[in-house]
Parts: structure tokens; C-alpha cells; sequence
């Protein structure tokens, strides 16, 4: 089957996907729900159209977007990611597996192939964490992993319930009908950036993912005493943010003494409470990142942090509340799908590496309801979540070429 895919296409709606943002390129923001977002979402939308798929959205705004096969009644094989977009970030993280995905089904019509099973590209909603707190959003709610109490208890970032805010972008409906019935899909496969140094390393044009590793994120409140910075004498303080600062430490201490290369945390997010140069701050919000491929491993980090947030709140005399946001297991991708992916390398004769995802992706909770893999690409220096993201023309089209063999050899199974 001779497939060709039209990357000059891919790369100027790649571009287009790209200029809605919040932020001047090469900057990209695009958080959840918001302006930048809905209209990425219908120019998304749009171009599915154009392709003659049949197009619906569920409750939260996860998108479907369906080539309809000879067995329509079958699981269909999926495909996807999203676009929301994390602030002050690249246009690459998840765009490319979504327009990727679209051009692979584009690809195979263009070819002449006829699926059996249906074909479907999903978009979903809310991957990155920065509206509501918690991410894959969308595709824990298709997985059952979250449940509707979530619309009224999951607040934005700037105000508004998740039910409150999912309406008002036009998405309404019980979050219950977002679950997806077991059997729904016969295979899911993603295709993404690296987000690491790897591929680029070892010049290898196609990762494929055996196992996603398992993350997990804290939000701390510290509360202290605030005061005039000048009047209150250093032995009768409660300063929030020095307590704060010994948190900060003993996460990073808590992923270097893990014993292994693979445990990483991060504090990514610290708000200060009242934020002024002669306050002494009475209080301050940290949210903690921290990940392993061991789930054992990440859980000792875990109690490490927690343990150091008690210990430590005595001993400053301030209070520390720590709450748990996401606590999850690593994904183990199914090795049917993992095949599937490795023959299309090889009936390509492209170079591909075995490896674990050290980011998290919705392909962490499609795992829970399909035989699941994903497909990486190289981008340079390994950098992602910064404006300087990069995936070469090049490597996007081999990702997708090996996208559109496998969704082809899958759609017959
Ligand atoms: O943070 C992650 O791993 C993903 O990019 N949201
Ligand atoms: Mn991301
Ligand atoms: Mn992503």
C-alpha cells in the first residue's frame, strides 16, 4: 500500500494550530476552555470535517472524529491526544498527534484503503493540568478513572467549577455519559513528541512506548503569621514562605536520594500570600510534580515529601495541609499494539527504539480501556514545555507514515 503523506499540508496547519495562543510566538498558551482554545478546537474541527468524518463531542469536550468502516458495529481503532496547551510552552506537545493522526487517516483515504474497522481521531480535553488541577481530564472521565462528583469539585484556576466552565464553552450533558463502555475501541495508538533527549541521541527516527510512568501530584498549604517586615523580630516569626523554601529542598532531596535515575519531582507552582516586599507571608501554596516508572519507588517519594511537610511544620510552629491531586499507576502498553507499530517500522525500514515515557499522557488512562501503545518522534535537545519545542518536518512525517501503517494493519484485525 503505497502512502504518502503531504507534510508541507501538515506543516502549515501545524502553523495555523500554532497562532492560536494566548502568548507571541513562538510562545504558545492555550489553556483549557479558554478563547484560544475553543477556537483551535473548531478549526480542528473544520479540518475533520473537510476530511468527511463524522464529528461529536461528549460532555467535557473531548472530540471524535470518525472514518466509518465496513463493520461499523466493530471497536473501532482510535488515535489522538490534544491541544491545550500548558503556558509559556511549545506547539508541538500533543498538536502533532492530533493533526498527525488527521493527516494518517487523510493519507489512507488518499491511498485507496478501505477500513473495516472504523477509524476514529480523538481529541481530548484538558491533557495538561493548568486549569483544573489535575490532568488527562478528558480521557480519565472516558477510562472511569474519574467520576462526575469532579464537574461541581474541580475549581479553575481562575474561578468557575468544571461544570460551570465546561457550559459556558458550550459542553453540556451529565460527565457520566463521558464514560466509555468497555470494548469501545479494539486499539488505541498516539502519536508524540519525546519530550526527552533519546531518539535525537541516538538518531533514531521512531520511539515506541512499552510502558508510561506513573505520576503523581501534591498541593501544599503552608500557613503561617504575616506581619510587618520591619517590626516582627526574627525568633517570633512564622514565615510561611521559609517553610515553604525547606519544602521546596526536601522534595528535590526526596528525588536524588531515591536511588534511581528514573524518580524526579518538581515544584512548579508557589503562590505567596499576601505577596508584598514588607509583609511577612502568612501563607503559600506549593503544587508538587513528582514521577518514576516504579510506582513502589514514586510512592516512597511520596511519603518522604509528606513526612517532611509534618515534621517540619512543628518544628516552624506553622501549619502545613497537604492534599493528594493525583496519585497514579504507571501504563503498560499492550504488546499486540507495541507489534503492530514494530512491523510498520520495518515494512518502512525505519529505525525504532523500545522505550517508557517519562511524560504523562491520555494514552496513560486509554490504557485502562483499550490495548494501547504510542509512537514517539524525536524534537531537538529533548526540550519540551518551552517555547523552543521543536519536531523537524521530517520527523513528523515519519511518525506519521508509521501512524497511518499501523491504524491500517490494526483496522483489519
Ligand atoms: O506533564 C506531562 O507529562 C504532560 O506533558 N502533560
Ligand atoms: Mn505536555
Ligand atoms: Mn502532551
Amino acid at each position: 500500500m503505497n502512502i504518502e503523506i503531504q507534510i508541507d499540508r501538515l506543516s502549515d496547519e501545524l502553523d495555523r494550530l500554532a497562532s492560536y495562543s494566548d502568548l507571541p510566538a513562538p510562545a504558545i498558551s492555550r489553556v483549557v476552555f479558554s478563547e484560544q482554545d475553543l477556537l483551535a478546537r473548531s478549526y480542528v474541527r473544520q479540518l475533520c470535517e473537510e476530511a468527511g468524518l463524522v464529528v461529536r463531542e461528549d460532555a467535557v469536550g473531548n472530540t471524535f472524529a470518525r472514518w466509518v468502516g465496513s463493520d461499523p458495529e466493530a471497536p473501532a481503532v482510535a488515535t489522538g491526544s490534544h491541544i491545550d496547551a500548558i503556558p509559556n510552552s511549545g506547539r508541538f506537545d500533543g498538536t502533532v498527534g492530533v493533526l498527525g493522526g488527521l493527516e494518517a487517516i487523510r493519507a489512507l483515504q488518499r491511498s485507496g484503503f478501505s477500513p473495516t474497522r472504523s477509524l476514529e481521531l480523538v481529541i481530548f480535553t484538558s491533557e495538561e493540568p493548568t486549569r483544573f488541577g489535575l490532568g488527562c481530564l478528558g480521557s480519565r472521565l472516558m477510562a472511569g478513572a474519574l467520576d462526575e462528583s469532579c464537574g461541581t469539585r474541580l475549581k479553575g484556576h481562575v474561578g468557575g467549577t468544571l461544570d460551570e466552565v465546561r457550559a459556558s464553552a458550550g459542553f453540556v450533558g451529565p460527565l457520566s455519559a463521558v464514560r466509555c463502555p468497555t470494548g469501545s475501541y479494539s486499539s488505541f495508538v498516539e502519536l508524540h513528541i519525546e519530550q526527552g533527549p533519546i531518539l535525537e541521541r541516538e538518531q533514531i527516527p521512531i520511539g515506541i512506548v512499552t510502558a508510561i510512568a506513573a505520576p503523581a501530584a501534591l498541593r501544599v498549604t503552608i500557613e503561617g503569621e504575616g506581619g510587618h517586615a520591619g517590626a516582627v523580630l526574627m525568633p517570633n516569626r512564622r514565615d510561611a514562605l521559609c517553610a515553604a523554601a525547606e519544602i521546596v529542598l526536601a522534595v528535590e532531596a526526596a528525588a536524588k536520594s531515591s536511588g534511581s535515575i528514573d524518580s524526579v519531582a518538581t515544584v512548579g507552582l508557589c503562590n505567596v500570600f499576601p505577596g508584598a516586599v514588607n509583609i511577612i507571608p502568612s501563607r503559600v501554596q506549593l503544587e508538587i510534580d513528582i514521577r518514576d516508572t516504579d510506582l513502589e519507588r514514586r510512592d516512597l517519594m511520596l511519603d518522604a515529601i509528606m513526612d517532611s511537610c509534618h515534621s517540619l511544620s512543628r518544628r516552624r510552629r506553622v501549619s502545613a495541609q497537604v492534599e493528594i491531586l493525583n496519585s497514579d499507576a504507571p501504563a503498560a502498553c499492550d504488546p499486540t499494539v507495541v507489534e503492530a507499530l514494530a512491523d510498520a517500522c520495518d515494512i518502512q525500514n525505519l529505525p525504532y527504539q523500545r522505550m517508557v515515557s517519562r511524560a504523562y499522557h491520555d494514552s496513560s488512562f486509554m490504557a485502562r480501556i483499550a490495548p494501547t501503545a504510542m509512537l514517539f518522534i524525536p524534537c531537538r535537545g529533548g526540550i519540551s514545555h518551552r517555547p523552543d519545542e521543536y519536531a523537524s518536518p521530517e520527523a513528523i512525517a515519519n511518525g506519521t507514515l508509521i501512524l497511518a501503517h499501523a491504524l491500517a494493519s490494526l483496522s483489519q484485525l
